[in-house]
């Protein structure tokens, strides 16, 4: 199937805004590129773009329409007017060389890669995932599966399980297995995901101790040590109370996915529960905090 890739030129200062928007919109994956003359730089783990001069591109279905999608962006980022923009059609393939031509290694903390299943890893001695996300979200570029990245890495994970509640490529699920996870659950509303999550984890050497379901298959009263969701703000509200539930007392919740700005009104939905430490990655934020014990 063709797709629709819509692209806008902007300066180094509006670069992530305009592809942080693209993804908003819906776009199945994003890409930046120089639109100058400069060398290339590695932008990778969610940074901000290195150009002076940069292309967005956004890929969409083929049945989209570019001037509804260029006038909500235009909206949303408070644009007057847009800058240089077109609209290319993309072959299915042409689309998926060029993505897999930009996806490269990337390192999170001291010892954890994300390496494309296609390309030898780098660091024989480090924890590495080999990984093809497809059209599944998470390949590590994104700052939110970055900011969720580094927090895994920073944990003592041996024999704890694990709950990757939006599980995408199956990206967080995966590495904190192989960081020394015991077990865990990948959920997602997209069956898609779910069987791009499967490819991974077997690409991983990753069998029974990855349990991969639609939400509605998840068994109830179901905890684990560590929940991860890296979803939008809206869903991260509406699921407070089930993921709050998945929580066992002292584990901990780790919400990315949301705008630093949405910080304050999200964290109210879990304020009963958690005292939550934020760190912020260019517009993004991630939450993390333990699960107090029920009182009384
Ligand atoms: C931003 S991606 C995150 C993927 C991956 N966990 C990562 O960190 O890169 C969010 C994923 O959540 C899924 N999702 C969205 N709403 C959901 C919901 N209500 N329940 C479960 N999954 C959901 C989407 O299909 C998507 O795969």
């Amino acid at each position: 199937m063709p797709w629709l890739k819509l692209r806008l030129r902007a300066d180094k200062e509006r670069a992530q805004e305009f592809a942080d928007a693209l993804e908003n919109l819906g776009a199945l994956a994003v890409s930046l590129e120089d639109a100058g003359d400069e060398p290339q730089f590695d932008v990778g783990r969610g940074d901000t773009a290195a150009w002076k001069d940069t292309w967005i591109s956004g890929l969409f279905p083929i049945d989209s329409s570019p001037q509804t999608l260029f006038d909500q962006l235009a909206h949303d980022c408070a644009l007057a007017t847009l800058p240089p923009h077109d609209v290319e059609l993309v072959p299915d393939q042409d689309w998926a060389r060029v993505w897999m031509e930009q996806f490269k290694p990337l390192r999170f903390g001291q010892r954890l890669w994300v390496c494309p299943s296609w390309l030898t890893p780098p660091d024989p001695d480090a924890v590495t995932i080999l990984l093809d996300p497809g059209l599944a979200f998470g390949s590590g570029t994104h700052a939110t599966t970055a900011l969720c990245l580094e927090w895994l890495e920073r944990q003592a994970l041996a024999a704890k399980s694990i709950i990757d509640y939006g599980c995408g490529s199956g990206i967080l699920a995966i590495a904190a297995l192989k960081l020394g996870a015991r077990t865990a659950w990948g959920i997602d509303t997209d069956p898609q995901a779910l069987a791009v999550s499967r490819d991974n984890a077997t690409r991983n050497g990753i069998g029974a101790e990855l349990t991969l379901l639609a939400p509605e298959q998840l068994p109830a009263g179901l905890q684990a040590d560590i929940v991860l969701a890296n979803i939008l703000a809206g869903p991260l509200i509406e699921l407070a109370g089930r993921l709050t539930a998945a929580v066992t007392p002292g584990g901990w919740l780790v919400l990315s996915g949301l705008l630093a700005e949405q910080v304050l009104e999200v964290s109210e939905y879990y304020v009963k529960n958690f005292d939550f430490t934020e760190e912020i990655r260019g517009d993004w934020a991630l939450l993390s905090g333990v699960r107090r014990a029920p009182t009384g």
